[in-house]
């Protein structure tokens, strides 16, 4: 059965605070969404749970909050009481650079899914180009997540995600304008690598020598023996 696209009723927290960069995440993206935008408040949770969930796979120690609080951060710009260009990453980059967040997180929230397509579309390009892109796992995890989660926080397929969004935002739309200029192929290689990453991530679980790179000889010993001429046999 399809996601309803109701008032959504209030929700159990699918990520609870942990760590003290998602602590203050959590409790920024509560403040500026919970009441005024409670449908996007399910999204950015969702989104957030799918960090958790994927971050504990493919990322160690403080990239694995990072990416939470990222998701927890990533859409803040719609909160009614932030918005300046009406662009949400970029509007949500500077609020953050305003309450003084870190410099990674601010420009994976500036950068998330694609933005850049949307921001030539809109003529802020330059704007934009403030904030780096660092083309990242935890980056392309970020967007994975987006692009996995629906409106109310469930999780989609890439090709739902798509088809939602071009189905709600129209082919006039500097959203769909952006995802035929290329923002599409940059959303769908950044979720396969990402899939691509958690099916190695399983490989090695199970077989802990599989999905990784074959180990290089052990030392000049080997390589020599074998180069080296029996003396012997001369
Ligand atoms: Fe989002």
């Amino acid at each position: 059965m399809p996601p309803t696209h109701s008032a959504p009723a209030a929700v159990e927290p699918a990520v609870r605070p942990c760590g003290a960069l998602i602590a203050w995440a959590w409790s920024l993206a509560q403040r500026h969404l919970s009441r005024e935008l409670p449908r996007r408040w399910q999204h950015v949770q969702g989104v957030a749970e799918c960090g958790r969930r994927i971050g504990e796979r493919l990322l160690t120690g403080d990239e694995e909050e990072l990416l939470v609080a990222a998701a927890l951060l990533h859409d803040i710009g719609y909160a009614p009481g932030l918005v300046v260009s009406g662009y949400h990453p970029l509007d949500g980059a500077r609020f953050l650079v305003a309450v003084s967040a870190p410099p990674r997180l601010v420009n994976l929230v500036a950068r998330h899914s694609a933005a850049e397509f949307v921001a030539e579309q809109r003529g802020l390009t330059t704007d934009l180009a403030r904030f780096p892109d660092e083309h990242s796992t935890l980056r392309d995890a970020l967007w994975f997540c987006d692009m996995r989660t629906t409106q109310d926080g469930r999780p989609t397929t890439f090709a739902e995600r798509i088809a939602s969004i071009r189905a709600r935002h129209g082919p006039q739309s500097h959203l769909v304008r952006a995802l035929d200029a290329g923002g599409q192929l940059a959303r769908h290689d950044a979720v396969r690598r990402t899939e691509l990453r958690l099916g190695a991530a399983v490989l090695r679980r199970v077989s802990p020598h599989r999905g990784e790179a074959p180990a290089p000889p052990r030392g000049d010993g080997d390589l020599g023996a074998a180069r080296k001429p029996d003396r012997r046999a001369r």
